[in-house]
């Protein structure tokens, strides 16, 4: 049997080039004797040895000694093929059927991704295919219970894994088990605020905004990870429960997702000398979609040990001072603060990526996402995004470079900024 597989769809794509492979090249680092062999698909030719040294590049940029990268290069190769052609993934699959374990990684838009799977319905997955898929899943309530529904008719779940890389970050995985904390804080601020702009993104980001892009996946799960109790090694499907239990337990703040969320849009200004254009004036954005750039919402949670206790989640683009943290504020005593980067930005996101896909190559299934948790995250977005499409939130504004509008911060004390020097772009 060859060496487990990682067949990446859309090989050559940012994700993959900037986070995947490099976050491979971390868990190489981590574990050098790891057997793995990587293949790149893509809808362009690129000759086998132009893609084995962009794969080399991106495990050394994370780390990856030479003798793994050398291993992995020289099994490296790559494909183009029609991806929405079934017979064509067919075939390919067959070449790779002899892997102890062959994962399908759709590092593709989302929209193309719900393709292949529609084509990926007309060709039998052997037993030890498995498929991973990049947020977001679908793009509303309803989209991601088609996506689910979909994908659930080509393996069984215990072979479908949702990506979500800040669930692999170290600072979040040491979140879990804060519910046993004798002192209950009387308010908590998860937030991930960042410096850079929209960075030419325009064709992903103004059809996102700040609400889904970060809120919707990341900061939802940060918030199941730091409220739900500490589990057992190994105990997989009791943290999905957990984190579901939790997410089902939000509600908007006093149960008015109006007063209860803010949005907010960058006008021009300025970041560390540099002139950023107003985000409406940016290449590629269509002003009329008014998409937020800066988005909070507070939740409240109906489960008696954090009842009465506001959360708040924020994130948003163009700040001055961006706060990536999770502050407790506690009663009488200074907030506690739990930076989510560790070091250099780049570096904590490439290391996640290196812990969610092992975490796929071994089949632990702890730091993947559980489809009911993609549900309740999205039937809170849901609620806010129809709030705020029927005129219920004023978009704010404020000029790139400044901070986060006084007025959102309900019951601040002040004093909880961990500005950060740069901003991630994932
Ligand atoms: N980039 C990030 O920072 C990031 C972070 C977290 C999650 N994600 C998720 O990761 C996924 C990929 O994101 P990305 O930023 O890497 O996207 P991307 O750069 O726009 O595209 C990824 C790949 O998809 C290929 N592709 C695009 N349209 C295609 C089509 N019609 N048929 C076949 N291939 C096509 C591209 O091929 P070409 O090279 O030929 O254009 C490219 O290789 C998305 O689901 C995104 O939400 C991205």
């Amino acid at each position: 049997m060859s060496d487990p597989t990682l067949l990446i769809l859309g090989a050559t794509g940012d994700l993959t080039l900037r986070l995947l492979l490099p976050g491979i090249g971390s868990l190489l680092s981590r574990e050098p004797g790891r057997r793995l062999r990587v293949i790149g698909v893509g809808r362009r030719d690129r000759p086998r040895s132009e893609f084995a040294g962009l794969v080399a590049d991106a495990l050394a940029s994370g780390g990856a000694g030479a003798e793994a990268i050398d291993r992995i290069r020289d099994q490296a190769d790559h494909h183009r093929i029609d991806m929405s052609d079934p017979g064509e993934l067919a075939r390919l699959l067959d070449r790779y059927a002899d892997a102890e374990r062959l994962v399908l990684y759709f590092a593709l838009p989302p929209e193309v991704t719900r393709r292949v799977c529609a084509g990926l319905r007309h060709v039998g997955l052997g037993e030890r295919t498995h498929l991973a898929l990049e947020k977001p899943f679908g793009s509303d309530l309803r989209s991601s219970r088609d996506m689910e529904e979909l994908v659930l008719g080509l393996a069984p779940p215990e072979r479908i894994h949702r990506i979500d890389h800040f669930l692999g970050m170290s600072s979040v995985q040491r979140l879990a088990g804060c519910d046993a904390a004798s002192d209950r804080p009387e308010e908590i601020e998860i937030c991930f605020e960042e410096s850079l702009a929209l960075e030419g993104r325009a064709g992903y980001y103004d059809g996102a905004g700040a609400l889904v892009d970060m809120i919707q996946s990341h900061l939802l799960l940060v918030l199941a990870e730091l409220l739900r109790p500490a589990a057992a090694p190994g105990s997989g499907s009791a943290v999905h429960e957990e984190r579901v239990r939790i997410l089902r337990a939000l509600r908007p703040w006093g149960g008015d997702p109006a007063s209860a969320s803010r949005r907010g849009r960058y006008t021009a200004g300025s970041i560390g000398g540099r002139r950023i254009p107003a985000y409406t004036d940016e290449t590629g954005v269509d002003a009329a979609r008014g998409t937020e750039t800066l988005a909070q919402i507070t939740v409240e949670v109906d489960l008696p040990a954090w009842a009465g206790v506001p959360i708040t989640l924020r994130s948003g683009k163009a700040l001055g001072a961006p706060a990536q943290h999770v502050a407790l504020r506690m009663p009488d005593a200074e907030p506690v603060l739990l930076p989510l980067v560790d070091g250099a930005a780049e570096g904590t996101h490439v290391g996640a990526y290196g812990a969610v896909v092992g975490a796929v190559l071994d089949g632990r299934d702890a730091l993947g996402v559980g489809s009911d948790a993609v549900e309740e995250c999205w039937r809170i977005i849901d609620e806010v995004r129809a709030t705020w499409a029927a005129g219920g939130v004023e978009m704010d504004e404020y000029s790139a470079g400044s901070g986060v509008p006084e007025t959102w911060r309900p019951r601040a004390r002040g004093g909880t900024r961990t500005p950060t020097p740069e901003g991630t772009g994932t």
